[in-house]
């Protein structure tokens, strides 16, 4: 089958290059579509996959992926529609596009997958959820996870937790980054050079994420294994707790589930 892509920046473009270099699907096989044809004439070229405009790409392809922003579906949507037939897959990855919005363009027999991916599928770290509508079998939903195979982790969620994973995973590389940010500032405070510090907490967060995964140890239990009573780590933490580091960061990421609920009702 081959799988198309409408919208290929940030977003689209990280997962089309997951799937080329985790070997899920051979180019020959992958169809794209940008908003400007020579921008996307040259993209195929350079990832050698084939360039096509919207109705050609839907009627080609038996499942396929829309990374345009929010504002753009209505503009896309019906291009779509008009090569649209049921037994295709439309995956969607916008914040706000509802699963009502998309049967309302495409149809109620339309196979509708929301997914809610993350930038570290440029990394071959992504995080995404997968929402299938009632249409799709459960053979397609493990198809489009499969999809995701070598380029990170892929969980199956109902449409109402989608915001939730905004919060947690789809948004919060950016977070995570403030986070990175103001680790390194302290090593650079202290004397080292700002890409060595860098390294030195990018590379903390990234074990520290790695035992979260592997352990069935709590927080605090992890927390605590790290802290010696009077030692460095102790003052860090106990600094951060009684200044609401915990808290405060929810209060950010419900903030980016806030917005996306509002877009959803928009
Ligand atoms: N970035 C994230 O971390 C993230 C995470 C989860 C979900 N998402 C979702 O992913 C979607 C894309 O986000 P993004 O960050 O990848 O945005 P982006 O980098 O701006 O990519 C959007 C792409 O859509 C293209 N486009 C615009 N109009 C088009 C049209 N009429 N036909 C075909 N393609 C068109 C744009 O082309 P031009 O560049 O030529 O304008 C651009 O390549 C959004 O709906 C967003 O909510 C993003």
């Amino acid at each position: 089958m081959k799988i198309g892509f409408i919208g290929i920046g940030n977003m689209g473009g990280a997962i089309l290059r997951g799937i080329l270099s985790s070997g899920t699907v051979s180019p020959e096989d992958i169809l794209i579509c940008g908003r400007d044809p020579l921008k996307t004439e040259a993209q195929a070229g350079e990832l050698g996959v084939t360039a096509a405009e919207h109705r050609k790409l839907v009627e080609e392809c038996g499942c396929f992926f829309v990374g345009v922003e929010p504002g753009v579906y209505a503009d896309v949507m019906p291009l779509i529609a008009e090569a649209y037939t049921p037994d295709k897959i439309c995956i969607s990855m916008a914040a706000g596009i509802t699963f009502r919005k998309l049967q309302d363009w495409l149809g109620d027999d339309a196979k509708v997958i929301r997914i809610m991916p993350n930038t570290p599928a440029r990394v071959g770290e992504i995080m995404t959820s997968v929402s299938p509508n009632e249409n799709v079998t459960e053979e397609e939903a493990a198809m489009v996870c499969h999809l995701f195979d070598g380029m990170g982790k892929a969980e199956t969620v109902p449409e109402d937790l989608i915001s939730a994973v905004i919060g947690a995973s789809g948004s919060s590389p950016a977070y995570t980054y403030m986070y990175i940010r103001g680790l390194a500032q302290s090593a650079q405070d202290a004397g080292m050079t700002e890409e060595k510090a860098r390294v030195f907490a990018a590379q903390a967060v990234l074990g520290a994420a790695k035992i979260v995964l592997e352990s069935d140890q709590t927080f605090d239990e992890l927390i605590d294994a790290v802290c010696t009573p009077g030692g460095a780590t102790y003052e860090a933490v106990t600094y951060l707790r009684e200044n609401g580091m915990e808290e405060l960061v929810a209060r950010g990421a419900g903030a980016a589930i806030d917005k996306a609920n509002q877009m959803s009702k928009e």
